[in-house]
């Protein structure tokens, strides 16, 4: 239906009618208006497989969702780094969606992962915003393709799982912008979602569900948001300041009774009905994109999903160490050890759980092998060492030639609600490590879990392979690796410490009472320990695959441009293994003077390819200004310093394989508005201003070298030429008053001064 008719439609809208359509019919529909024939549609979770309920289900039921495919949840798909296959499984959920009739998906979810504490962070993608945003808008650019609606959620800042209804996330301007917007702005902005879930935190002392400035200014006005927001379940504070601020549709239902505050307020000239007008306009649009977009043919069949799920999952599993173990050499004898090798853990708790049709482990896709044993070794109900099974699994482990241990987080160390109390997991499966360890030196672990974890037994074992929370075709994809019909490609999405106090967040991190705040600014994850000069157990963008591969020719085509070009850089990558495989190819930006507070390099795009071995493929990225920008406050917009930037080609950020260097020089005069607090250094900035201040500090004392004022050598060594400079330079403009010697007076420092604001503003 086209904006006209969609007016046409709102302006026949009883005032009780507007009203009602700005709230759920129940947990998962939209109200329909049969009287002008409006349609309900369907909204459900998400992200990573479809949780369709029934009406009657309660929205933390998940037995009553249908049976359906657990793709790999944020923090593994994150790890692929591939953008063609994120959108496919977009396309998958689609399809899915469409034969299911729901008619929105209820994520991509891109908060950042700021802390490895957040009880949520297996369904969040990344640390860095760029790999957040990428991945969503693929995942999105899949699903919309499909014509089902997303809903990128939760927006803003919500980074931790405790007092998240009620918690403040405050955050200065530049971090929101540089962090934690970013992680939704690229999606918001290209690909287009039709819809943004609020969180349900205040940001900055202010309810997401209220908050004007992100849910309008920034995400309509700047970013051109055309889509609605709804909230997220129970997020609604103020239903009329809510929907004044930009919150189309509360979920679930209120019941009627925050409709019947709208109509009142509308009545009683509170809230404006123009805005009411145009919240139904947006919804109607995606309502009606929706509906008219319904593909009634549509079907789905579970096993092919299952196979889609199996193919992605493939690209999502982390080689984090490799000391000559992996592949698994044919005809050995394996011990699988583990709970999770025969009941992987695969995805987790809370309003993303799926009803998996079926859930293929590690030990059913090794099948018949001959010389593979298994031992149970642990439970993950409780964490405590259960004696029988441990010597179990430490015989079958030291009778072996190699011990393959499946072990990761329990959903009770894991899930939405909660956060991590630590970054340990459970001491009965590090002991088990440990004690397996003792007797076999050649064990893998294999690591089921959404965040980083602390590894204590590193150091005394093989392999180590991050499965993550890879959907229920994870066996299947791990085994594939173990064994070697599966060439691992995925890298790390974030950093993991070597311990929970390393991580930038750890001091402010869940908060006191309801304010968390974000002391760590800009520096989240790499950005931090790369600034720090810290040692991590992992790096960001870490990741092993069977073959190896070298960086050579990186080249730009230009040495030095305007912030208004583009800079294009290629590489040669080649594989220089014996098989085929594929890389992540990382480019990283760093501004070299240190004028601005900034990480030392940032992650500005990536690629993935395939390669053939002795394969040689080149990568070309380009690069524009967001590329060398950061968020000036002056400006209140993204700014490029005149500065020389190096370009790092990595293979993990702390790989940089090939670097240049490029002066990029700004077109953007910040203006500068002196005062008389204004410092002389600032001030000698200004060559018009240097040379006013020249002429009437010549006589001044302060400004002589300390032989023309005739000084003793004591008097010399207590005021050094550095110190003299030093407080030259930080002095106020007003400081020429006191030691100009009488040249200057009050009147004639205001007088310059607003003359060279003059100049400034003209210039
Ligand atoms: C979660 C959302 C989810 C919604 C509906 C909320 O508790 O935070 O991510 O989409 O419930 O299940």
């Amino acid at each position: 239906m086209n904006a006209d008719k969609i007016k046409e439609l709102v302006s026949q809208m009883t005032l009780e009618e507007k009203a009602s359509l700005c709230s759920g019919a129940d947990f998962w529909h939209t109200k329909e208006i049969k009287r002008l024939g409006i349609p309900s549609v369907m909204v459900s979770d998400g992200p990573h497989g479809l949780r369709k309920q029934d009406q009657k289900a309660d929205h933390l039921g998940v037995n009553d969702s249908i049976k359906a495919v657990c793709f790999p949840a944020g923090c593994a798909t994150a790890a692929s780094f591939n953008r063609d296959l994120i959108k496919e499984m977009g396309e998958t959920l689609g399809n899915e969606c469409q034969a299911e009739k729901v008619s929105v998906i209820l994520g991509p979810a891109v908060n950042i992962k700021r802390s490895p504490l957040c009880g949520r962070n297996f369904e969040y993608y990344s640390e860095d915003p760029l790999v957040a945003t990428e991945m969503a808008g693929s995942l999105i650019e899949g699903i919309q393709n499909k014509n089902i609606g997303t809903s990128i959620k939760h927006f803003l800042a919500n980074n931790q799982e405790t007092r998240r209804m009620s918690s403040s996330s405050d955050i200065d301007e530049r971090t929101l912008r540089e962090i934690y917007l970013a992680a939704f702005e690229g999606a918001v902005c290209r690909q287009k979602p039709w819809t943004v879930m609020c969180s349900y935190n205040k940001i900055n002392g202010t309810y997401a569900a209220e908050n004007k400035t992100y849910l309008t200014d920034v995400l309509r006005k700047e970013w051109g948001f055309d889509g609605f927001v709804m909230s997220d379940w129970g997020a609604v504070n103020d239903r009329v300041r809510d929907l004044e601020a930009g919150l189309n549709l509360e979920m679930p239902s209120s019941g009627g009774i925050n409709d019947k505050l709208i109509t009142e307020a509308v009545r009683s000239g509170r809230l404006d009905e123009q805005i009411l007008d145009r919240s139904c306009e947006e919804m109607l649009n995606i309502i009606y994109r929706a509906v008219e977009n319904q593909d009634e043919n549509a079907v789905f069949d579970l096993e092919k999903d299952h196979e889609k799920a199996r193919k992605i999952a493939e690209e999502t599993i982390v080689l984090l160490k490799n000391e000559d173990i992996l592949p698994l050499k044919p005809g050995c004898k394996i011990a699988f050890i583990g709970k999770y090798a025969k009941k992987p853990r695969y995805q987790g708790g809370g309003s993303s759980h799926i009803n998996s049709f079926k859930v293929t482990s590690a030990l059913e896709a090794a099948g018949s092998l001959p010389g593979l044993v298994y031992a149970q070794g642990y439970d993950d109900d409780r964490d405590e060492v259960l004696p029988a099974l441990e010597e179990e699994a430490v015989r079958a482990a030291g009778s072996s030639d190699v011990a393959v241990i499946f072990a990761g987080l329990p959903d009770a160390f894991e899930s939405e609600g909660f956060d991590r109390s630590h970054m340990r997991m459970p001491d009965c499966q590090n002991q088990l490590i440990e004690k397996i360890a003792a007797v076999q030196p050649n064990t893998v672990v294999v690591l089921h879990n959404g965040s980083p974890v602390e590894m204590p037994w590193i150091s005394k074992v093989k392999g180590v392979i991050e499965a993550y929370l890879s959907g229920q075709a994870v066996g299947a994809a791990v085994t594939d690796i173990l064994f070697g019909r599966v060439n691992p490609s995925a890298k790390l999405p974030e950093t993991f410490p070597l311990k929970l106090e390393d991580n930038p967040s750890y001091l402010t991190y869940p908060g006191e009472g309801d304010r968390t705040v974000y002391t760590e600014g800009v520096y989240v994850g790499y950005r931090y320990y790369d600034k720090k000069k810290m040692d991590v157990l992992f790096p960001f963008g870490h990741g092993l695959s069977y073959t190896s591969f070298s960086y050579s020719d990186l080249t730009v085509d230009k040495e030095e441009l305007d912030d208004t070009d583009t800079l294009k850089v290629s590489v040669k990558v080649t594989n220089t293994g014996k098989l085929e495989g594929k890389e992540i190819i990382q480019l990283y930006v760093g501004a070299s003077s240190g004028k601005i507070q900034r990480p030392v390099k940032e992650l500005r795009d990536f690629a993935k390819i395939s390669l053939k071995p002795g394969e040689t493929k080149e990568v070309t990225f380009t690069l524009g200004r967001r590329a060398f920008a950061y968020w000036n406050t002056t400006l209140k917009n993204w700014h490029v310093l005149t500065d020389d930037y190096d370009i790092m080609i990595g293979a993990s950020s702390r790989d940089i394989r090939c670097q240049k260097s490029v002066r990029v020089n700004s077109t953007v005069q910040i203006p500068v508005i002196y005062t008389l607090d204004t410092t002389f250094g600032d001030v000698m900035e200004n060559e018009k201003a240097a040379a006013a201040i020249h002429k009437f500090m010549e006589g001044s004392e302060l400004f002589a070298a300390p032989e023309e004022k005739g000084e003793s050598d004591v008097a010399a060594e207590a005021i050094s030429a550095e110190m003299q400079e030093a407080m030259m330079r930080y002095m106020p403009l007003r400081g020429m008053i006191s030691f100009s010697g009488g040249a200057m007076t009050l009147d004639k420092l205001e007088e310059l001064i607003l003359e060279w604001n003059r100049d400034n503003i003209n210039r």
